[in-house]
C-alpha cells in the first residue's frame, strides 16, 4: 500500500528458524513450514499476503536444514518443461507463481536463541527500513491481506501488531498487550506487552493476544541488540516491542480474519479445514462431505 505521504513498507521478514517439535515425525525431514494446507505450503501464505499488502522484498530466518524453503521460491526448470510438454497449464503456473512479486532472500540464525534474535538477524538486510514480521506458524484468513489492515493503522517511526481476543485462561499462550484508555474501533495504543503473562498478571476475563503479524521501525534492532533472555531463557520479540510501547509507539489492530496456530497438530487440522471451506474449489465438495457426516450424527 502507498500512503499519501508516499512511505509503504516494501520489506517482510519471515523466521523460519524453529523445530517444529510439536509436530514429529511429520517434521523430522520437512522443515513444518513447507506442511501445506491442501496444495498450499503454510510459509507460501504468509508470502502471498505480503505481496498482496504491496511488499516485494522477503527475507526468510533459516537454520541448517532448512534448505527446502529456498528450494520452493525457486525456479524449476525441468519440471516446468514438462508441465508445459504436457499442457498442464494450471500447474506449471502454481509451480512458478511460488515468489511471484517478491525477491526472496535467506540468512541464518546461527543459535536457537528466540523469535527477538531471530528478527535481529535481519538486521543487515533490513537496515533503517520500516518492515514486517510475519510468523508462518500462525495462518491468518482474512477477507482482505492482514499486513494491509495493519499497514492503515501504521504511521512511519512507530509499530503496529496484530491482536484478537483470547479468554483470560489461554493467555498464558501468548504476548499480552494492555491497551491505553478505551478502545473505539480496530486500533489502539498500547500501554504495555508482556510475553506469555501469568494468569494472576491479567487483569480482564478478555485479554488481547499478539499474533504473529507485526509492522516495525528499524529502531528495534537497537532494543532487541542489547536485550538479554526473556520468558523461557529466550530473546522475545514482545520485550523489544515493550520498549516501544514505553515510548508511545506501538499500535495494536484488531484484524478481521481468522488465525490457527498450525504449530499445534490440532490448530493444522483445524486449519486444513477451515482453508478448505475458504477456497472456492474444494468449499462446495467438503460443506457435502461435513453434512454428510452431520447426518451421521458423528458431531
Ligand atoms: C510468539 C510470540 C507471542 C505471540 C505468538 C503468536 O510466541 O512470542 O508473543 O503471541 O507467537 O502465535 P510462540 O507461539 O512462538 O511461543
Amino acid at each position: 500500500m502507498t500512503r499519501p505521504d508516499g512511505q509503504r513498507i516494501r520489506k517482510a521478514v519471515i523466521p523460519a528458524a524453529g523445530m517444529g517439535t510439536r509436530l514429529l515425525p511429520a517434521t523430522k525431514a520437512l522443515p513444518k513450514e513447507l506442511l501445506p494446507l491442501i496444495d498450499v505450503p503454510v510459509i507460501q501464505l504468509a508470502v502471498d499476503d505480503a505481496v498482496e499488502s504491496g511488499m516485494d522484498d522477503v527475507l526468510v530466518i533459516v537454520r541448517r536444514g532448512k534448505e527446502l524453503l529456498a528450494d520452493h521460491f525457486d525456479r524449476q526448470p525441468e519440471l516446468e518443461a514438462l508441465l508445459a510438454a504436457r499442457g498442464k497449464t494450471d500447474a506449471l503456473e502454481a509451480v512458478r507463481s511460488t515468489a511471484a512479486g517478491a525477491t526472496l532472500h535467506y540468512t541464518r540464525q546461527p543459535d536457537p536463541k528466540g523469535l527477538g534474535h531471530a528478527v535481529l538477524m535481519a538486521r543487515h538486510h533490513v537496515g533503517t527500513d520500516p518492515f514486517a514480521v510475519m510468523l508462518p506458524d500462525d495462518v491468518m484468513l482474512g477477507p482482505r491481506p492482514i499486513l494491509a489492515q495493519l499497514e492503515e493503522h501504521w504511521v512511519p517511526g512507530r509499530c503496529v501488531v496484530a491482536v484478537m481476543p483470547v479468554p483470560r485462561a489461554e493467555a498464558f499462550r501468548y504476548g499480552i498487550v494492555t491497551p491505553i484508555g478505551e478502545k473505539s474501533g480496530p486500533a489502539f495504543t498500547v500501554a504495555d506487552i508482556v510475553e506469555k503473562p501469568d494468569v494472576s498478571q491479567v487483569a480482564d476475563d478478555v485479554a488481547w493476544a499478539a499474533m504473529g503479524r507485526y509492522l516495525l521501525d528499524a529502531d528495534v534492532f537497537d532494543v532487541l541488540e542489547h536485550m538479554g533472555p526473556g520468558a523461557g531463557g529466550e530473546i522475545q520479540l514482545t520485550d523489544g516491542l515493550r520498549a516501544m510501547a514505553e515510548a508511545g509507539r506501538l499500535t495494536a489492530v484488531a484484524y478481521e480474519g481468522e488465525r490457527f496456530d498450525v504449530g499445534d497438530r490440532l490448530g493444522y487440522l483445524k486449519a486444513v479445514i477451515s482453508y478448505g471451506l475458504y477456497r472456492p474449489d474444494f468449499a462446495p465438495d467438503l460443506k457435502r462431505y461435513l453434512a454428510e457426516l452431520a447426518q451421521q450424527g458423528i458431531f
